[in-house]
C-alpha cells in the first residue's frame, strides 16, 4: 500500500498541467508547512529564524519543467536576486538550485552559460552554491558539468542519491578529487535497472557512501532525517575526530524539526533546506510520496 501511494505521488510530482494549476492558485493544501512563501522577503525572514536558532540555510527558488530560453533567463534571473538578497540581509544562507530550471533540456551550453553566471556572482559574496540532483536521466550531465565547475570554483557542491548503484563508484571518484557533496536518499521514481528498489539497501547503501565521503578533504553534508543514518554519521566523525568544517548535517524545512533542534543544541553543525517561490507543486508531491501519512495535512489544510 504505502509503496503504491508513493508511486502515486510521485506520478503526480510529474503531471504538467496540475503543476500549471498550482501555480495560479497559490500555497495552499498544506503546502506552506514545507515552503516558506512565495516572495524573496519571506524565504529571508524564515533565514533569519532559522540563523536565531543556530541552524544555517540553504534556499532553493523553487521551479520545474522549464520548457523556454525566456523561462531559464528568469529563473537564472531568480538565483541571482536570491544570492543578492541572501547577501544584503548578511544571512547565513548559501544557494541550491536545479540545472533543468537553467535551461539544461534546452540546450546544454545555455544552462552552462546561466552557471557561470551564477557561480562568478556566489563567488564574489562568498557564498556556496548546490546543484541538486535530479532524476537518472539527468545525473550523467549534471555530474560532467559539476566536475568541469568544481575545477574553478572553491564553494560549489552536487548531490549523490544512495539509491543509485552508480553512486558508490561516483562517491569514490569524487572523494579522489577532493569534492564537496550532500549524500541524500533520492527522491525520484527510478527503475530496478538503475536504483535499489529495498529500502533496507537503500539505507545500507547511505551508510556506505558515508563512509567513504567524510574522511575524504570535501566538505560531507548528511542529508537525512533518519535517526540510524545520523548516529551512523556521529560514530564516523568521532572515529576519524573530524573537524566541524568537513560535515554538517542537512534536513528539509518543516520535517522533523525537533530533530534539527536537536542537533544544533548538541553543537553539531546544521542546515536546513528551504524553498520558495510560487511553483511549489513537484517539489510537494515528492514530500507526500516520502510519507503518505502527509496527506492527512494536506486535508487538514484545505479546510482552513
Ligand atoms: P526516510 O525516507 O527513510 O525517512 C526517515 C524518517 O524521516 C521518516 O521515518 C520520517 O520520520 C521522516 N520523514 C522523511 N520524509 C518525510 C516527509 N516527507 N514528511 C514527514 N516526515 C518525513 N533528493 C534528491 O533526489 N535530490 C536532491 O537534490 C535532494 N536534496 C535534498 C536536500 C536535503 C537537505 C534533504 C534533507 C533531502 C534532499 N533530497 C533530495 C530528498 C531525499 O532524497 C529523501 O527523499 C528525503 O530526505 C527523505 O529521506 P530520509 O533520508 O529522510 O529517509
Amino acid at each position: 500500500m504505502e509503496a503504491a501511494m508513493r508511486s502515486f505521488f510521485l506520478h503526480l510530482a510529474q503531471n504538467r498541467t496540475l503543476s500549471g494549476m498550482a501555480k495560479r492558485y497559490g500555497l495552499r493544501y498544506g503546502a506552506q508547512r514545507f515552503v516558506a512563501g512565495e516572495t524573496v522577503e519571506s524565504a529571508i525572514e524564515t533565514v533569519r529564524k532559522m540563523n536565531r536558532n543556530g541552524m544555517g540555510v540553504t534556499l532553493d527558488h523553487l521551479g520545474e519543467f522549464v520548457e523556454d530560453e525566456r523561462d531559464a533567463r528568469a529563473s537564472t534571473d531568480f538565483c541571482l536576486h536570491t544570492l543578492e538578497a541572501i547577501h544584503e540581509a548578511g544571512v547565513n544562507s548559501s544557494l541550491s538550485l536545479k540545472m533543468t530550471q537553467l535551461g539544461l533540456d534546452i540546450r546544454k551550453d545555455l544552462c552552462h552559460q546561466h552557471m557561470l553566471e551564477i557561480l562568478d556572482y556566489a563567488s564574489a559574496r562568498d557564498i556556496w552554491v548546490n546543484i541538486d540532483m535530479e532524476d537518472f536521466g539527468h545525473c550523467q550531465i549534471t555530474l560532467d558539468l559539476f566536475r568541469e565547475f568544481a575545477a574553478s570554483y572553491q564553494k560549489v557542491q552536487t548531490v549523490i542519491q544512495a539509491y543509485l548503484y552508480r553512486s558508490e563508484k561516483d562517491v569514490e571518484e569524487l572523494a579522489q578529487m577532493g569534492a564537496s557533496i550532500r549524500i541524500v536518499k533520492g527522491a525520484y521514481k527510478e527503475p530496478a535497472t538503475v536504483a535499489y528498489p529495498e529500502k533496507s539497501d537503500v539505507d545500507n547503501n547511505y551508510k556506505r557512501l558515508l563512509d567513504i565521503h567524510l574522511p575524504s578533504p570535501g566538505l560531507t553534508s548528511i542529508a537525512t532525517h533518519d535517526e540510524n543514518m545520523i548516529n551512523h554519521a556521529k560514530q564516523v566523525i568521532a572515529e576519524h575526530g573530524l573537524s566541524q568544517d568537513k560535515y554538517e548535517f542537512q534536513m528539509l524545512f518543516g520535517i522533523r524539526s525537533d530533530l534539527q533542534e536537536q542537533l544544533a543544541r548538541e553543537g553539531y553543525p546544521v542546515r536546513i533546506y528551504v524553498p520558495y517561490g510560487d511553483d511549489w507543486y513537484g517539489y510537494f508531491m515528492r514530500r507526500l510520496a516520502e510519507r503518505p501519512a502527509n496527506v492527512g495535512f494536506v486535508v487538514r489544510g484545505m479546510f482552513h
